[in-house]
């Protein structure tokens, strides 16, 4: 019996594109919703003519959906969703991951192998040109940029609260955010407190898209800069003047050597006493074995979709390189609560 289970495992994994894309299907044909809805389950007739789809389609979809456990039959004939159908359908994590490899990862992921052989994200060019998919973010199609910032705030905006309490113990005047992306941060740590200057580093695309939005809120426009910054470009410099230097899924975009010359880029010029704040979703900080493999899982579109060379880190990992630069990680705020993130706060070695 183990033996077939684990050929049954195979198997799934030998179709998983197919499962996947059953389930997407559903989801947007609005199949898995109207088999939802039903509180004793339907037939293929009748979802078909709920949804307006064929019953060849609803068919095919359904048999596949029920092998992989997104729906059941109670009776014979009659379709139900699962537990599994249930968080496809309702549950918010999964929607976001799932929408994120369909638009943004699943063409680009053809190309993993090439990927890890050249060391270089060979997916990128289902989209464009780019050396990185930053340097392109703000020209994606419309619908892979939604998918794109769906995820990546779906995650980092679940932690702000508990991040702003942490980072403002000590009452800081200037924070560097550097990766400011929309400038998310920006906004909610200038309206937190009303006194905080912040200036956010990012590249050329995605300063003109904070910029856009920031201009918008009269109550912080005049307390947020910007600096367009490639940290990639071994001439760019961090200037001074920082109090906390705030990093939120941004060192993940670079390798361990890139992460080692950011943060000697900010030692250079930081003030003795400055804290940097690092904020991800560590491997090795994960309850659930679900978190886990969406980082690992999140590893390989760095590898075939981003960069070609960065990835999700461990705790430990990263710890090791501010260590190996000269820091001090005198604190790890874990924000497991509502979030899957830990802060990192890190100081000068004394
Ligand atoms: C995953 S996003 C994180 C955004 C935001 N900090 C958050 O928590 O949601 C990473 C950000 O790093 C920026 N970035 C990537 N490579 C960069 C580089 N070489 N120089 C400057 N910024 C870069 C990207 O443009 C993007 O805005």
């Amino acid at each position: 019996m183990k033996a077939l289970e684990a050929l049954h495992e195979a198997h799934k994994i030998a179709f998983s594109p197919f499962v996947f894309e059953t389930a997407y299907t559903m989801l947007e044909l609005g199949i898995l919703e109207a088999i939802f809805d039903s509180k004793s389950g339907l037939t293929i007739k009748e979802i078909a003519k709920k949804t307006d789809v064929s019953e060849y389609g609803v068919r095919v979809l359904c048999e596949m959906a029920d092998s992989a456990d997104i729906l059941e039959q109670k009776e014979p004939g009659i379709y139900s969703t699962t537990k599994t159908g249930y968080f496809l359908l309702r549950d918010e994590m999964t929607k976001v991951n799932l929408y994120f490899t369909h638009d943004v990862c699943y063409n680009g992921l053809f190309y993993l192998k090439e990927s890890i052989q050249n060391g270089k994200a060979e997916g990128l060019k289902v989209f464009g040109e780019w050396n990185t998919i930053y340097e392109g973010l703000s020209q994606l199609p419309e619908k892979v940029k939604k998918s794109w910032f769906d995820f990546d705030h779906f995650y980092s905006d679940n932690s702000f609260d508990d991040a702003l309490k942490i980072i403002f113990k000590d009452s800081p005047k200037q924070i560097f955010d550097i990766g400011g992306n929309t400038g998310k941060w920006s906004i909610a740590s200038t309206k937190y407190n009303n006194e905080i200057k912040v200036k956010m580093f990012d590249l050329p695309g995605q300063i003109k898209v904070a910029q856009e939005n920031i201009n918008r809120i009269e109550e912080i426009r005049d307390r947020v800069e910007f600096q367009t910054i490639d940290l990639l470009d071994k001439t760019s410099e961090i200037p001074s003047g920082a109090d906390v230097y705030w990093m939120s899924q941004f060192l993940d975009c670079f390798s361990e050597e890139e992460i080692e010359q950011i943060l000697l880029k900010i030692k250079k010029n930081m003030k003795p006493d400055a804290k940097i704040y690092i904020m991800e979703t560590f491997i090795d900080d994960q309850r659930f074995p679900a978190a886990t493999h969406s980082l690992v899982a999140t590893s390989l579109y760095f590898t075939a979709l981003a960069n070609g060379n960065s990835k999700m880190y461990t705790a430990s990992a990263m710890k090791y390189i501010v260590k190996n630069v000269g820091f001090e990680c005198i604190k790890e705020h874990y924000l497991h609560e509502d979030s899957f993130h830990t802060i990192l706060e890190i100081e000068l070695k004394k």
